[in-house]
């Protein structure tokens, strides 16, 4: 299977966990576009989605499937949302489409995470993908300071705003070995809005593509 296969398979694999009538949480990416699309199959089994990014909000009204603002929601049962790097643990490197901060939201909210990632976002040690940290346009330098103090080589993501009107610093030359630690150390920097790594709250369930075999999905519980 190709990289875009194994996306396809899982994005679709997802839709086994979508309970009738329900409000489904939306992450952000290539591989959740596959996954959209296959909500568009069930559209009408469904109330709504809940999205993490205006690019998601987008593809999903575009194929007729309403959204609905994350404050008018109490629970929601299920999120699903790709990743750049997942662990044994279940501990995930996101952000790298900048939408980070909706997405620990959203997964906050939910009862249960779906992690969709091909074959590829699998590591042993979280940190080779550049950790996604969404601030304060005026706190940028000082937490790139910061940041270098903590092992990291910080780069501005240039030219990029998020949805919510930030910056984005990815961190280079990480060998995360404590991601909650990690975690919580860099959250509490002053202007940082919040990190990519999601190890507090880590993914209930990792669907991970199979690359040896043809549309197999890897259910990872
Ligand atoms: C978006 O900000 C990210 O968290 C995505 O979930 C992550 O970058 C995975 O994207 P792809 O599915 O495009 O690889």
């Amino acid at each position: 299977m190709t990289q875009d296969e194994q996306k396809k398979a899982v994005g679709w694999g997802a839709l086994a966990y979508i309970e009738p009538g329900s409000i489904v949480g939306v992450g952000t990416g290539s591989t959740v576009n596959h996954f959209i699309d296959a909500l568009g199959s069930i559209k009408h089994d469904i109330t709504g989605a809940v999205s993490s990014s205006v690019a998601s909000t987008e593809k999903l009204t575009s194929l007729g499937i309403p959204t609905i603002d994350c404050n008018a929601v109490d629970e929601l049962a299920v999120y699903v949302d790709g990743a750049d790097e997942v662990n044994l643990h279940k501990q995930m490197i996101k952000g790298g489409g900048a939408a980070l901060t909706r997405e620990k939201i959203i997964a906050a909210v939910a009862k249960k995470f779906i992690c969709i990632v091909d074959a590829s976002k699998q590591v042993d040690v979280l940190g080779k993908f550049p950790l996604p940290v969404e601030v304060i346009p005026m706190a940028r330098s000082f937490i790139a300071r910061e940041l270098i103090k903590l092992g990291g080589m910080p780069k501005y993501r240039q030219n990029v705003l998020t949805d919510n009107g930030n910056q984005i610093i990815d961190v280079y030359n990480l060998q995360i070995m404590d991601a909650i630690a990690l975690e919580n150390k860099i959250n509490s920097i002053p202007g940082v809005v919040t990190v990519g790594l999601f190890a507090n709250r880590v993914a209930d369930i990792v669907l991970m593509a199979d690359a040896s075999r043809a549309s197999k999905v890897r259910v990872i519980e």
